[in-house]
């Protein structure tokens, strides 16, 4: 899951790429790399790390009017500056790659004994050899014959040292769009690294390939067949992307959760209802159907769907299955007739989600809901019903607003099946009561912001830290852990809280801190039980404590009082404390908050 960008122009483009490449970083950060074409020449430049690392190498703007770069995540061999794309193949070919060739060591085979040299450990450079083999002056049908003998997903973009205006792509199984300029076009990941330059794209499909020229491209099906792709006008804004006066995007995204929730509300609610046309007109005929709901997500969108699961049986009485999304892809599981199948992502695009998606057979389902933060991301072109969550542009890696907004969207999912499944009116309206109170509440708890900041301070040696939480709040608890572990590098773990006695006690000591969360609801008092098993081991509490939903405090104790009376809305206020929490104690540890180690915002890849 790396980012590709590619231009075709008159005017040297390598601050284009690179701008393209530091807004496609979400993709990954381990190395960058670009390749022009400068009079016949191919100029690679490349640098481990970030993209800025790679913008100090260049200095100023290089000379080259057609140019491919790359963002990379590594998956075939360590982040290092010889593994950086683009791979060259003698000097006449160049490639950037996103994505893995899972036949690449039988090619790799053939091409050695053919006497290509290989300079990195990556499967890139075998597809940047393999064109290179085949091309004769015609750069597109040698990359049609080589793609045609790949296996895995990717998309590739490719450029020949002595073909100065021409750039040919191909995707299969990762996203590619072409960005249309005047007299200069371009190839992208996504549409968000042109918004600089264009707003007019072609999403090309599974399988096409595009030969992309200054003054026009063309796309061809994995047949070899022409095509034609409608041209869409992007509504995204380029200057969406910015930290404002925050440190870091992840504070910024904290702080701009009440707007998030309330834009995702924004005409889908009246006073006290949820507004008919929420989920298309075809959501009625198929909500009715619904007899089981399936979720199926990864990771901050997992503990979403884990969080919805509690809601709709409750409220519903439908049975709900959640699982994540690299399980149940490769599965047999049960499909009882008339399911309904719901994928949540903050991306639309990442892999194992969209490949659960996929791989439906739709017959045994009788629709498929997305729930999704991208609007122009593939997951929301390929399902049938979709609500976007109108987050807005969530840079940061540790997803928050995208996960609050999710929680309010899958909230409409309930009431929105609901309605048509006879749910007590009288419920409906608490729920979007309190929907409608929750932007004001979330700024009220924002207000924690720098009595949390001083807790986190207890956590700058910490090794590990539990959280705990019962019913609905255990998903709460592990969305916690996740956030803290990826930012602080804290290991984490979250438990429910009744669990604690068959096991993870063991490991309570002073050392130990415990998160809880309690809300003020029919478990408290079991929770309270809990709480107290970790004093009299010695542990410290660190207890987020909803209004009426106090434990009589004892020495030692940590406790943050929550100023607001909820009951559906709860797990979504409970999340804000715990993200401010892992937020102030990674700034404290001094780590990459907006790009911890290793990880990248969207995982495209297996
Ligand atoms: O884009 P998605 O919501 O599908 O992404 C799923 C996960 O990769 C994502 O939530 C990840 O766990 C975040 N880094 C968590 O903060």
């Amino acid at each position: 899951m790396c980012g590709i960008v590619g231009a075709v122009a008159q005017r040297d483009v390598s601050s284009i790429l690179v701008e393209g490449l530091r807004r496609l970083e979400y993709r990954g950060y381990d190395s960058a790399g670009l390749a022009l074409i400068n009079n016949g020449e191919l100029e690679r430049f490349r640098a481990l790390g970030k993209v800025s690392e790679l913008a100090k190498k260049l200095n100023a703007e290089q000379p080259g009017a057609t140019g491919i770069a790359h963002t990379r995540w590594a998956t075939h061999g360590a982040p290092s500056e010889s593994n950086a794309h683009p791979h060259l193949s003698r000097n006449r070919i160049a490639l950037v790659h996103n994505g893995i060739i899972e036949n690449y060591k039988e090619i790799r085979e053939n091409l050695l004994a053919q006497g290509y040299q290989f300079e990195s450990e990556t499967d890139t450079e075998t597809v940047a050899h393999l064109i290179e083999s085949y091309y004769d002056g015609d750069l597109y049908a040698a990359v049609f014959r080589a793609v045609g003998q790949l296996q895995g997903t990717f998309g590739i973009a490719v450029i020949a040292s002595d073909n100065q205006d021409t750039l040919v792509a191909c995707r299969k199984g990762s996203p590619l769009v072409v960005g249309l300029g005047i007299k200069e076009n371009f190839i992208a990941s996504d549409v968000s690294a042109l918004l600089p330059v264009t707003r007019r794209f072609v999403y090309l499909e599974e399988g096409d390939l595009v030969v992309v020229n200054q003054n026009g491209y063309q796309i061809y099906d994995s047949a070899g067949a022409s095509k034609e792709l409608p041209i869409n006008t992007t509504e995204l804004s380029a200057d969406a992307i910015h930290k404002g006066d925050y440190k870091h995007y992840m504070l910024k995204e904290i702080h701009e959760q009440a707007k998030a929730v309330a834009d995702c509300l924004e005409g889908r609610i009246s006073e006290n209802n949820v507004l008919d046309s929420v989920f298309g007109p075809d959501s009625e005929q198929i909500f009715k159907q619904v007899k089981q709901v399936q979720i199926v997500a990864c990771g901050t969108s997992y503990h979403a769907g884990f969080v919805a699961k509690y809601w709709i049986e409750e409220l519903l009485g439908l049975p709900c299955a959640i699982e994540v999304a690299s399980e149940f892809r490769y599965r047999q599981s049960v499909v009882p007739k008339d399911t309904l199948f719901v994928t949540l992502s903050q991306s639309g695009e990442t892999a194992d989600t969209l490949a659960a998606l996929r791989n439906l057979s739709i017959d045994d389902y009788c629709g498929s809901v997305s729930i999704c933060n991208s609007p122009e991301s593939s997951l929301v072109r390929e399902s049938s019903l979709v609500l976007m969550t109108r987050a807005g542009p969530e840079i940061g890696v540790a997803s928050t607003k995208a996960f609050t907004t999710q929680l309010v969207s899958m909230l409409l999912l309930a009431i929105s099946i609901g309605k048509v499944r006879g749910l007590a009116e009288k419920i409906i309206k608490d729920i979007v009561r309190e929907l409608i109170a929750l932007p004001r509440q979330i700024e009220q708890l924002l207000r924690l912001d720098k009595k949390i900041e001083s807790i986190a301070e207890d956590f700058i040696d910490k090794h590990h830290a539990l959280f705990l939480g019962r019913g609905v709040h255990y998903p709460i608890a592990m969305e916690g852990a996740l956030k803290l572990k990826e930012i602080s590098y804290i290991h984490a773990e979250a438990y429910p809280a009744g669990e604690l006695k068959h096991g993870p006690l063991a490991l309570v000591d002073a050392d130990m801190p415990v998160i809880v969360v309690t809300p003020n609801d029919e478990l408290l008092e079991k929770l309270h039980s809990n709480m107290q098993e970790v004093k009299a081991r010695g542990g410290k509490l660190y207890v987020f404590a909803h209004q009426g939903a106090k434990l009589e405090k004892s020495s030692g104790d940590v406790v943050v009082e929550m100023d607001c009376e909820t009951r559906w809305t709860t797990p979504i206020l409970s999340t804000i404390p715990l993200q401010l929490l892992s937020y102030y104690v990674a700034v404290q540890r001094g780590t990459d908050v907006d790009q911890p180690r290793n990880l990248a915002k969207s995982v495209t890849v297996e």
